[in-house]
Parts: C-alpha cells; sequence; structure tokens
C-alpha cells in the first residue's frame, strides 16, 4: 500500500484516467495535476452524471481533498473560470482549489496562434485542441511567458506585458492577427484574476506538497495526455508540448524524485487503442470493427467532439512505454466494450523491411512503415458491466486480462467495465 500514487496514461491520452483518479481520489487528501492544461478532457460519472473536468483535478467532487493545479501546468484564466462554472451549474460548489504561483499563463493570442499555425500547416497540422497548449508552452521555454503569481502584483505584472508583447506583437501581425495593447491585457486581467480569486487560492504549491509530504498525506498525483503524447517520447511532432510520464511529475510539481515510487504508477490502459488528431497508428482498425467499438466506447472526444481513430491494443507500444517509465501496475480500462466485436486482435509486435524489430522506431518514417504483427482471442457477449469479482467475467474476458499480464510482465490491478466509479473491479488494493 502506498501514501503517494501517480496516474500515467499509457497510450495517446482518453484511456480513463479521470475516472480512475476520481475512484481513487475519496481515499486522497490532495489531488494534482502537474503537466498539460485544458487540451485534457477527463470524464468522471458518479451516479448517472457525468462531469467533464479539463484543468481541475479529477478530485474536485471530493470536499474534503485539496485539489492543486502545479507548477508545470498551462492555464487559461477564461478556460478555467468557464470550467469552474460548469461544475457548480452540475452542484459542486463546495471545493478546495490551489493553482502554483509558477504556472504558465495561456494567453488569449497563444490560442489564436495555435488555429494559425495549424492552418498554415495545412495537410500536416498536428490537430491540436486548438487550446493554445503548443503556442504557451513555447514561449515558457523562450522566456516569454506570464506566470499565474504575476497576476498578484499589478505593477509587475504591467512591466511584464511591456517586455513582452511588442515581440509576441511581431508574431502575431506576421499571421494577420490584431496585436495586443498593455492596457486592453491589463483589462482582461484585471477582470478575471478578481473572478478566480473568489474560488481558488494563488501559493506556492511546491512548498505546499512539500509540507505535506513531512506529514505522511495521502497524495494522488492525476497525468494528462499518455506517455505516446509526450513531448521527448511520443510520436513527434505528433504529440503535445508537455510530458505525460509519471517520471515528469517531481520536475512538474516541485517534489524529490524520490515522491514517486515506480511500484506506484497505474498505469491506466484502454483495452484497445484510440488517438484523436493527426499521426501514425500501426494497430489502426480499418474495418467495421472501429466504428462498433467506437459507438460502444463512446470515442467522441471530451474537448473537441471529434471522432477517436480506433485501433486494437497493441503491445508493443505498451510495452516501450513500459520501459521508458518502469510502470508493472494497469488498469485495463473499457473492457466492456470489446464485447461488440467477434474476435479481438492484439498487436504483439512489429516488423519492419520484412524483419521483426525489437525496439519502438523513434523516426516517423519507419513507424508509417511498421507491419503490426496480431494475435487473435475469442471475444465475449455478455454485458460485464455490473460484474465485481475478476472470477467472475466470462471465461474469454478473463483470458484476455490474462493474456495482458503475460504480454507486459505487469499486474492488472483494476480491470474498469463501465464508466460509473462503481463499475470497478480491484484485484489488488495499492493506495
Ligand atoms: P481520460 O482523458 O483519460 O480521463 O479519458 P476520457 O474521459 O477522455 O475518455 C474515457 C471515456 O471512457 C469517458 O467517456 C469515460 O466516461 C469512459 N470510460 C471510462 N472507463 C470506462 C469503462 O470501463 N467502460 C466504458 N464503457 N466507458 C468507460
Ligand atoms: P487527456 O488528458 C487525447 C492531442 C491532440 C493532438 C495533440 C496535440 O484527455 O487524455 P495539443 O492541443 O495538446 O497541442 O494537441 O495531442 N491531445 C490529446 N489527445 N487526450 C488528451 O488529453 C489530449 N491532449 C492533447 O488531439 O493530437
Ligand atoms: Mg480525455
Amino acid at each position: 500500500m502506498y501514501n503517494i500514487l501517480s496516474i500515467q496514461g499509457m497510450q495517446w491520452g482518453d484511456e480513463g484516467k479521470g475516472k480512475i483518479t476520481d475512484f481513487y481520489s475519496k481515499k486522497s487528501d490532495i489531488i494534482v495535476r502537474s503537466n498539460g492544461g485544458n487540451n485534457a478532457g477527463h470524464s468522471v460519472v458518479r451516479n448517472g452524471i457525468r462531469y467533464a473536468l479539463q484543468l481541475l483535478p479529477s478530485g474536485i467532487l471530493n470536499p474534503k481533498a485539496v485539489n492543486i493545479i502545479a507548477d508545470g501546468t498551462v492555464v487559461s484564466l477564461s478556460g478555467l473560470l468557464e470550467e469552474i462554472e460548469r461544475i457548480e451549474k452540475q452542484g459542486i460548489k463546495d471545493f478546495n482549489l490551489l493553482i502554483s504561483t509558477r504556472a504558465s499563463i495561456v494567453m488569449p493570442y497563444h490560442q489564436q496562434l495555435d488555429k494559425a499555425k495549424e492552418i498554415v500547416l495545412g495537410k500536416s497540422k498536428i490537430g491540436t485542441t486548438g487550446k493554445g497548449i503548443g503556442p504557451c508552452y513555447s514561449d515558457k521555454a523562450a522566456r516569454l511567458g506570464l506566470r499565474i503569481g504575476n497576476l498578484i502584483d499589478k505593477e509587475y505584472l504591467k512591466k511584464r506585458l511591456e517586455e513582452v508583447l511588442p515581440i509576441k506583437n511581431i508574431e502575431l501581425k506576421a499571421f494577420g492577427i490584431e496585436e495586443y495593447t498593455v492596457e486592453k491585457m491589463m483589462e482582461y486581467f484585471n477582470d478575471l484574476t478578481e473572478k478566480l480569486l473568489k474560488k481558488a487560492k494563488i501559493i506556492d504549491t511546491s512548498n505546499y506538497l512539500y509540507n505535506a509530504i513531512k506529514e505522511g498525506k495521502k497524495i494522488l498525483f492525476e497525468g494528462a495526455q499518455g506517455a505516446m503524447l509526450s513531448i521527448d517520447f511520443g510520436t513527434y511532432p505528433y504529440v503535445t508540448s508537455s510530458c505525460a510520464l509519471a517520471s515528469a511529475i517531481p520536475m512538474n510539481a516541485g517534489v524529490p524524485a524520490e515522491t514517486i515510487k515506480t511500484d506506484a504508477i497505474v498505469g491506466i490502459l484502454k483495452a484497445y487503442t484510440t488517438r484523436v488528431g493527426e499521426g501514425p497508428f500501426p494497430s489502426e482498425i480499418l474495418d467495421e470493427n472501429a466504428n462498433l467499438i467506437r459507438e460502444k466506447g463512446h470515442e467522441y472526444g471530451t474537448v473537441t467532439g471529434r471522432p477517436r481513430r480506433i485501433g486494437w491494443l497493441d503491445i508493443a507500444q505498451v510495452n516501450f512505454v513500459v520501459k521508458i517509465s518502469g510502470v508493472k501496475h494497469f488498469s485495463l480500462m473499457l473492457t466492456d466494450v470489446l464485447s461488440v466485436v467477434d474476435e479481438i486482435n492484439i498487436c504483439t509486435g512489429y516488423e519492419l523491411d520484412g524483419k521483426v524489430i525489437d525496439y519502438y522506431p523513434a523516426n516517423l518514417s519507419d513507424l508509417y512503415k511498421v507491419k503490426p504483427i496480431f494475435i487473435s482471442m475469442k471475444s465475449w457477449k455478455e454485458d460485464i458491466s455490473k460484474v465485481k469479482k475478476f472470477e467472475d467475467l466470462p471465461k474469454e474476458c478473463q483470458e484476455y486480462i490474462l493474456k495482458v499480464e503475460e504480454l507486459t510482465g505487469g499486474k492488472v490491478t483494476l480491470v474498469s467495465v463501465g464508466p460509473d466509479e462503481t463499475e470497478t473491479i480491484v484485484r489488488e488494493e495499492l493506495f
């Protein structure tokens, strides 16, 4: 049993991180989001009500827990306020939210530049969520960013805008986007900061976590996106602009590396694979099975509503992620959905130029060429969503889960059989 648990997406996002974070959040004192922004869309379903969370940690439904938006995130003020308004309308009014002074601000022009760059890329577009994530992280690295802490020092905020806007305006002009004045931006910030401070506290969250760890608090780190969307190890350039691996949490939340124990990472693994946006997808399903899975799994983007591309479980890819992250525990998600197909394929490896390879190609040109090697298993036809014990699952389903364990060398500690928090089979308690 661990006091600190991390949730990591094992594929291209949308694996069900929101559901599992909510599931564990009832046992948590603190839930932390440390990468990405409102490009994430994490669904939580409780009592049949669906909550779509983007930047808010998926522990927000628990009034006793403290929810942290940490240093490595990118925060759209208007996006966050809209999200808060949305959950408040759904009756979630009692929550504790802390935002790091060091988190980056997604400026209105970041969103405009994100969309403009996609248009220029044309056929080569990334298929971003259009939330300004890439331009915001670019400005952070270029030291042209603004941080949440700047909001509470008006004088410095103005000075910072005077430094940054002349440079950004050159770029905006080149894209035919209207330039910003310091006055207009100050007005924007004054209005939104006042609203935000009524809902959240801006503090040094790294320091808060330092004390919480010392006091032995139970902490849940909620990853956003998935390992294969990570800037360094994903299918670059068809990735997001942050690192989605649990190993990035210490850097993104300002906690010591030893805080994240490899054994205490739960790899969130969809029983098949999905991807939104462009990029290579070796195990993509191109026949009718894709539609069957898409409809049964409601595989449409939470943020953009785009239909998700569907593929078979790709163990070659999962094992690459296991190699770079050390993940040993999995939560196998949307297992119930596979009952719509007769036969389930699993990609166990790749062939490149006629040879079986034992590595995951780093170059896109190779990844577009690989031929997946499949094994086939029988599906089950029963509705498994009400099953509570592994032993009560249909034999074929049990075999599928055991096969995943055999092929990855990991343990499937949770089996998710439906979107609701109650539709979860616990095989081993970790937290
Ligand atoms: P996240 O981004 O990783 O949090 O995942 P999303 O919320 O974007 O997408 C996962 C989708 O699957 C959501 O609609 C969830 O409600 C749903 N979901 C999660 N687990 C299960 C499951 O075991 N079965 C089914 N049928 N749906 C699930
Ligand atoms: P969650 O946390 C799925 C994808 C986008 C696009 C690429 C870059 O819900 O799993 P960006 O807007 O980040 O610059 O887009 O990354 N993407 C996601 N796909 N789930 C996500 O988050 C994603 N966040 C970004 O579709 O292909
Ligand atoms: Mg999602």
